[in-house]
C-alpha cells in the first residue's frame, strides 16, 4: 500500500528552502511536546494514539450497533454540531455516491443531519421529509448542553416516539457523549439508550476516528477498520521517530508557518472533487479552532474547483496576495468515463475524444497550479492515491498531527477554544436563559 504524499516545492520560490528547513528543531521539538504532554493543553491529547489503541471489541460494538440502524431505518439523522458532526458528514461524503439520496435500490439508510444549525426551515422540511419513514437518531454532542443539537433531538425524539411508540424509538436511537456529565448523559440513562462514550481527553475536532465520526461512517456502509488502518499507518509516519525531511506533518506544519512569518494569512484548501467539499468543511474546523486564536493565526478557506474557478478564481489569481493554496489532489479516480467522438462536432471537442474525464480534470489541476503559482500564490499539494477508507483515514490523521505540531510552532495553544463561548454567552442573555439576568440587562441595554 502506498502513502498519501505531501508536496512543498512548489512554495519555494516564495519562501526558501533553508527557511523552512530552519524549523527542524522547533517542529522536532513540538512533535516531542504532544508525546510527550509536555506542550499546551496537554490534557487533550487523547486522539494522539486513538487509531493503533483503539481495540477489537470496541470497534465490534460500533459495527453492530450500526448493523442494529441500518436493518431497521430508511433513514438515520445524525444530531451533532462542529466537531460533532463534520468529521462523519466529510468522510461519509467523499465516500458516497454522490446521488446517493436519489437511490431507490438501497443497501444502507440514507444519513442525513439535524442540530448544526436552528433554520425554522430546515428542521420543519425534515421533519416533514421523515413523516411515515422508519427512521433513527445518533445524537452526539460531548458537553451534552449545545443548545443546537440538544433542540433537533428534543423534535425529531418527540416525533420518533409519536411515530414508532416510545419502547420502539427508545431502540433507535444511541447517544455519543460525556461518560458522565451533562444533559443528554442524563437522559441516556433514564430512557435506557445505547450509548458510545466520547473520552475527556479528545476535543471535539480530533473525535472523527471515536465513535462520533465511526459509528455514522459505519452507518452509511463504510469501512471503519481501513480508516481506522489508513490513520495507525499516519501515526507512525507523522511520529516523533520519522525525521523532519520524511515527516509530512513536520514538513506541512514548518512549511505553512514561514509562509504565515511572509504575510501569507490565508490558506485555500483546494479540492478537484465534489466528493470532498466536506473535508474542507471539517479540515477548516481543525485548522480554524485550532490556530485562530491570541489575535494570531492562518484563516484557513477552502473552494471546490473547478466549480470555485468561475467564482473564486478571480480573486485567488489576482486579489491581494495574502493567500498560499493546499490541494488534496486524486490521482486514480475509482470510475472511467470516456468522452466520445461526435461526427459533427458542433462543440468543437473533439480534441477530447477517447480521453478521460479524469485527465481533463487533471490538466485543470495542473494549468491552475501553474496559473496561481505565476499570480503569486504559493502552492502545496497532498496527494491521495485514491478515494478509499484507508487513504482517507491517512489524510485524517495527517491533518490532526500537523495541526498539534503548527499550533505549537505558532504559541498557541491548539487544544482549546475559548473564542466559541461569546456568541452563546449573548445567544442566551437574549432568550433570557435563567441563569443570565445580569448579561440580559447588559445586553439588552446595547440594543
Ligand atoms: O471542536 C469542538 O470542540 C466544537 O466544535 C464542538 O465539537 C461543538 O461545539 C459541539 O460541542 P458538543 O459536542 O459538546 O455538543
Amino acid at each position: 500500500m502506498e502513502n498519501i504524499k505531501l508536496s512543498i516545492d512548489k512554495a519555494f520560490g516564495f519562501v526558501s528552502e533553508q527557511n523552512v528547513a530552519a524549523y527542524k528543531s522547533q517542529v522536532n521539538e513540538a512533535n516531542k511536546a504532544l508525546h510527550n504532554g509536555t506542550g499546551k493543553g496537554s490534557d487533550f491529547l487523547g486522539w494522539l494514539h486513538l487509531p493503533s489503541t483503539i481495540d477489537e471489541a470496541h470497534l465490534s460494538d460500533i459495527e453492530n450497533t450500526a448493523e442494529i440502524l441500518r436493518d431497521n431505518c430508511e433513514v438515520v439523522v445524525v444530531i451533532g454540531i462542529g466537531g460533532s458532526y463534520l468529521g462523519a458528514k466529510a468522510v461519509i461524503d467523499a465516500l458516497s455516491n454522490s446521488f446517493d439520496w436519489l437511490q431507490t435500490e438501497r443497501n444502507s439508510p440514507v444519513v442525513v443531519y439535524a442540530g448544526q444549525n436552528i433554520g425554522e426551515d430546515y428542521l420543519y422540511e425534515l421533519q416533514e421529509m421523515l413523516k411515515n419513514k422508519k427512521f433513527g437518531i445518533i445524537c452526539i454532542s460531548k458537553s451534552g448542553t449545545t443548545t443546537e443539537p440538544a433542540l433537533a433531538f428534543r423534535l425529531l425524539k418527540t416525533q420518533l416516539e409519536a411515530q414508532q411508540g416510545k419502547a420502539a424509538a427508545q431502540k433507535l436511537i444511541v447517544a455519543i457523549t460525556d461518560k458522565s456529565r451533562g444533559a443528554l448523559r442524563t437522559l441516556a440513562t433514564q430512557e435506557g439508550y445505547k450509548t458510545f462514550i466520547i473520552e475527556d481527553n479528545i476535543g471535539g475536532r480530533y473525535s472523527v476516528l471515536t465513535p462520533v465520526g465511526l459509528l455514522p461512517i459505519a452507518v452509511a456502509g463504510h469501512d471503519i477498520r481501513q480508516l481506522v488502518a489508513g490513520a495507525i499507518k499516519m501515526e507512525t509516519v507523522c511520529g516523533p521517530e520519522t525525521p523532519f525531511e520524511e515527516n509530512p506533518a513536520a514538513q506541512y506544519a514548518a512549511i505553512r508557518n514561514e509562509l504565515y512569518k511572509n504575510g501569507k494569512g490565508i490558506e485555500i484548501l483546494v479540492n478537484f472533487h465534489p466528493k470532498l467539499h466536506f473535508i474542507g468543511e471539517w479540515w477548516k474546523q481543525l485548522y480554524g479552532e485550532s490556530e485562530g486564536k491570541e489575535n494570531k493565526g492562518i484563516f484557513p478557506a477552502a473552494v471546490d474547483f473547478t466549480t470555485d474557478l468561475h467564482s473564486m478564481g478571480q480573486w485567488i489569481q489576482e486579489g491581494v496576495r495574502s493567500i498560499f493554496e493546499t490541494v488534496i489532489s486524486v490521482k486514480a479516480s475509482n470510475f472511467t468515463k470516456i468522452f466520445p467522438h461526435d461526427e459533427s462536432n458542433l462543440d468543437g471537442l473533439n480534441f477530447l475524444a477517447g480521453k478521460r474525464v479524469d485527465e481533463v480534470n487533471k490538466m485543470a489541476e495542473l494549468g491552475t497550479m501553474i496559473a496561481h503559482i505565476d499570480g503569486g500564490v504559493p502552492n502545496l499539494k497532498v496527494e491521495l492515491p485514491s478515494l478509499n477508507e484507508y487513504y482517507l483515514g491517512q489524510l485524517l490523521y495527517f491533518f490532526e498531527k500537523a495541526c498539534g505540531i503548527s499550533g505549537y510552532v505558532l504559541g498557541v495553544n491548539p487544544f482549546d477554544q475559548p473564542g466559541v463561548e461569546a456568541y452563546k454567552k449573548n445567544m442566551f442573555a437574549l432568550l433570557e436563559k435563567p441563569g443570565f439576568e445580569a448579561e440580559t440587562k447588559a445586553i439588552k441595554a446595547r440594543i
